[in-house]
């Protein structure tokens, strides 16, 4: 069986390293760092790298500056928190490619680490031109990949460069890795998913193929409108995509020729509109009055979710099962993700979850240091939770 390239494993000593992260961090309008965990998960494998006596070189992409240089995507701004964090100089290079980065790496020390500036100033990169590989190679005599939330991503940084160089997945992409076989790829039984967020559109992947490995899965969000009217439900003037109800129909049926419980809401909380101060009221699905808007699974729907997490060893979660941003239509998932958090607690529960407003919903819930894994990953986790193969990590196979 194939198995992945681990850094423990790649000679590094003395030899120039390019570590491939994600340093596209979420900033504020005067680019502070408003959440640092993609930081904060990169620094084990920094600091191995500087104990071991490699000579580092980070590579990262932020924003989509589309091919052409855009002085407030570059990378400089990332250089005092990284050497904050290292404690440690961090070079910084102008650029990732040519005589002057490949100076700046030559330069370095066992030990010592260097920054390049964002790959995607290049259209190389992302078209994984082989030239751009061949150029961005010329400053490395190893590759080392610890971002699980670019592997989706077939640019030059992530499949080209280990085309090229021996190759390893660093300490997060193996812990990551690990976490998501413990979901989805070998989980203990029974198994749980909750999928929420807006849209069936972007989540029919996710849903079909979820449905053929969980034992139990729990619809919410603005998406659980689209089943209920395709149920024949009314949904007032709620969040729905009427032109999906077949494709819902068709994921309820193939769930139960294979044998996947769907938990569909039985209730829901409503109002006249999303926003702060807007009178909710609690109605069973087949009395949401017309105008009123589906803003929150109800407390029965809460609980028959609720209720079956300690029937269960692991679960999943992507996407909230409420507009958790507005109080109160966060009480669903506020309620969800403190029990899941408490089971995993109790070590009663495997819990994993991923995908851009999950990890706001558990923090704003106060759960999220209390699941098994919380992923930093948007694309690349809703890419792995529909099944596919991510070009990033097979790259990293052993051969
Ligand atoms: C992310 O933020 O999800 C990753 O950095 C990938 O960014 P992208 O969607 O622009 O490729
Ligand atoms: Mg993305």
């Amino acid at each position: 069986m194939e198995k992945l390239s681990l850094l423990r494993d790649l000679d590094v000593g003395g030899r120039r390293v390019l570590l491939r992260l994600d340093l596209n961090v979420p900033v504020d309008d005067h680019h502070r760092i408003t959440d640092d965990t993609r930081i904060r998960r990169a620094l084990p494998t920094l600091r191995e790298l500087c104990e071991r006596g490699a000579r580092t070189v980070i590579l990262s992409h932020f924003g989509r500056p589309k091919g052409r240089r855009v002085e407030e995507m570059s990378l400089g701004f990332l250089s005092a928190p990284l050497s904050d964090a290292l404690a440690r100089d961090v070079a910084v290079a102008s650029d990732c490619i040519g005589k002057g980065p490949e100076a700046v790496a030559a330069a370095l020390e066992p030990g010592a680490v260097a920054l390049f500036e964002n790959l995607r100033f290049h259209a190389g990169e992302e078209a994984n031109d082989r030239g751009f590989a061949d150029a961005l190679a010329r400053s490395g005599d190893a590759y080392v990949n610890d971002a699980f939330s670019v592997c989706h991503r077939a640019h030059a940084s992530v499949v080209g460069l280990p085309a090229r160089l021996a190759h390893a997945a660093g300490q997060a992409l193996e812990a990551e890795l690990e976490a998501l076989d413990a979901a989805l790829g070998h989980p203990a039984r029974p198994l749980l998913a909750i999928v929420g967020g807006a849209k069936v559109s972007t989540k029919i992947g996710v849903l079909a193929n979820l449905i053929g490995k969980v034992d139990l899965l729990a619809i919410g969000g603005a998406m659980a409108n689209t089943f209920l009217a395709a149920q024949g439900h009314g949904v007032g003037a709620s969040l729905c995509e009427p032109e999906l109800a077949e494709a819902a129909r068709r994921i309820m049926a193939d769930a139960q020729a294979a044998g996947c419980e769907i938990i569909l809401p039985v209730d829901a909380v409503v109002a006249d509109a999303l926003r702060a101060g807007a009178e909710p009221a609690i109605v069973a699905v087949d009395a949401v009055p017309a105008g009123k808007m589906i803003l929150d699974i109800g407390p029965a729907s809460a609980d028959a979710i609720g209720n079956r997490i300690p029937d269960c060893r692991t679960l999943l979660w992507n996407g909230p099962v409420g507009a958790f941003e507005v109080h109160p239509f966060d009480t669903s998932t506020v309620l969800l993700a403190r029990t899941a958090a408490t089971m995993t607690r109790a070590g009663a529960l495997v819990s994993v979850a991923g995908g851009g407003d999950t990890v706001a919903a558990l923090a704003h819930a106060g759960a999220e240091a209390g699941f098994t894994y919380v992923s930093a990953a948007g694309g690349a986790f809703l890419e792995w939770l529909e099944g596919k193969t991510l070009p990033g990590v097979d790259a990293l196979m052993a051969d």
